[in-house]
């Protein structure tokens, strides 16, 4: 069948699925939580690490007062936390009580990080550009918070042990099947 070619946009879904995310900040005594799916890694050196926020947000606010951020990479179990921070609005409640959210203490920033989390990045903001309708938010680490024994020698996450939470829309979330994974060697697919 043909491909369809839209050229009036409005809004646009077709990159999902992308892992969902739990953003962190604090701020005037006042700690917050939201779930995030644009976020990407943009340098290694620096180590650099970038969340679209819309202004609306009221955790943009708190990042814009603090300077500060945290990413939390939640497993598959924690799939329904997303949607909560995702759901609500840390204006109206405190998501921490209300969710029951553990944490664990931060190292180098005052955000909160997630007990729930096989991995957790703290991040003192160092850009904040607007794009279109959000922020595009760039933080540097400062420090990262891992489960050794959720990843592999090589750094890679073990798969075998944590399943990510994939968000494709639609408050529809999936994990990757086990069974599924191929290793590609770039080295041996890409000579020509
Ligand atoms: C799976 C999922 C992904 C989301 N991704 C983003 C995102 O990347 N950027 C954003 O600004 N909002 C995103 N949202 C919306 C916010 O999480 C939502 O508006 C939240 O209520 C904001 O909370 P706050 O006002 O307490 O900051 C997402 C929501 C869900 C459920």
């Amino acid at each position: 069948m043909a491909k369809l070619i839209s050229e009036d946009i409005g809004k646009f879904y077709h990159h999902y699925p992308r892992v969902a995310v739990v953003v962190t900040a604090q701020a005037g005594g006042k700690e917050n939580a939201m779930a995030a799916a644009w976020h990407m890694p943009i340098s290694f050196s620096p180590p650099l690490y970038a969340v679209s926020v819309s202004t609306k947000r009221f955790t943009y606010q708190l990042i814009a007062d603090s300077k500060q951020f945290g990413v939390n990479f939640l497993p598959f179990e924690s799939a329904e936390l997303v949607a909560s921070v995702g759901g609500s609005q840390g204006q109206d409640v405190d998501k921490f009580q209300e969710f029951n959210i553990a944490r664990d203490k931060s190292a180098r920033t005052a955000v909160p990080i997630l007990k729930a989390a096989y991995a957790a990045y703290e991040c003192r903001l160092v850009d904040d550009v607007g794009y279109g309708d959000h922020r595009l938010l760039v933080g540097e680490i400062e420090a990262i918070h891992w489960l050794k024994e959720d990843f592999t020698p090589e750094g890679t996450l073990d798969l075998a042990k944590v399943s990510p939470i994939l968000y494709v829309g639609n408050e529809l979330y999936l994990t990757g099947a086990r069974d599924s994974v191929r290793r590609l060697d770039r080295e041996v697919y890409g000579k020509h």
